[in-house]
């Protein structure tokens, strides 16, 4: 089997990805470990900060992934850039604790828009294009709340329920054509989600992973890794799954 000069499995190299919340965490790692892998990679962000991960295998895309026209832009520029479309990460996602009482109806559609309809609309433009070619891989980033809640997190939840169905039924759709459509479900990982609700956020996560079985938070890496697999033909029967990465949380009693 060949390898790359790192040494890893070369089944991605060559690819062309789509990464969304690329600027930070999760998205971030992600895009560094696909060019490690000879990915060529369009990575999108609302925030600046994306532009700083440029170069020869990164085009950067400053994009709100609720605007229908972010996901059009995205593989355009791909396609242009790169010439293909073959791996869409959908990764940006925004979190907002308030109880459902509390909640207004700005906070609870600001998080589906992001969690939920930026996945779709870029999941719709990514299989319009890779439909003609016959192959393809997404990958959503869902989340141990894809399944389990606890209270304040009611968007959060519904949303990555909602990517959950989303993953499981674009999957059946797209399966016959040679598209395969997964998900990460992340458990606590140590990013920048948090910031705004508490002044050390990778810290207050790294404090809430000790209490998983595997005893800590993820570090973005780990996670990345997942959807590098997910990614590549190493998991070719893999189709609709939630492949849960969160250190045993949902597989502990009383959990
Ligand atoms: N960190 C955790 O503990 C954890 C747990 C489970 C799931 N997740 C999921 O992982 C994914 C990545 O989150 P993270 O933890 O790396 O957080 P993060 O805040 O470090 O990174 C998220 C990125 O998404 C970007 N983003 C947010 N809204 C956007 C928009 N409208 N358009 C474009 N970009 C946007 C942000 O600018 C940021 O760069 C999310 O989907 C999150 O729900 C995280």
């Amino acid at each position: 089997m060949s390898t790359s000069p790192a040494g890893h499995l070369a089944d991605l190299t060559g690819k062309v990805a789509i990464v969304t919340g690329a600027a930070s965490g999760i998205g971030r790692a992600t895009v560094e470990l696909f060019v490690e892998r000879g990915v060529h990679v369009v990575a999108e962000d609302r925030d600046r900060a994306v532009e700083k991960l440029a170069g020869p295998s990164v085009a950067p895309l400053v994009a709100d992934v609720t605007e229908e026209d972010s996901a059009r832009h995205a593989v355009s520029l791909a396609r242009d850039r790169f010439g293909r479309l073959d791996v869409l990460v959908n990764n940006a996602g925004v979190i907002i604790n308030k109880t459902v009482a509390d909640m207004t109806l700005d906070d609870w559609n600001a998080v589906l828009a992001v969690n939920a309809t930026g996945a779709f609309l870029h999941s719709r433009e990514a299989v319009r294009a890779m439909l003609p070619q016959g192959s393809g891989a997404i990958v959503n980033v869902g989340s141990y709340a894809c399944f389990q809640a606890f209270p304040t997190i009611a968007a959060y939840a519904a949303s990555k329920g909602a990517l959950a169905q989303l993953t499981r039924t674009l999957a059946l759709e797209v399966i016959g054509h040679g598209i395969r459509v997964n998900a990460v479900g992340s458990g606590d990982t140590v990013t920048h989600i948090l910031d705004h609700i508490h002044d050390d956020g990778p810290g207050f996560l790294a404090e809430h992973g000790s209490g998983t079985p595997i005893g800590r938070a993820a570090q973005p890496r780990e996670i990345a890794q997942v959807i590098a697999f997910l990614a590549s033909e190493q998991a070719a029967y893999l189709v609709g799954s939630i492949v849960m990465a969160d250190g045993g949380m949902s597989v502990a009693a009383g959990s």
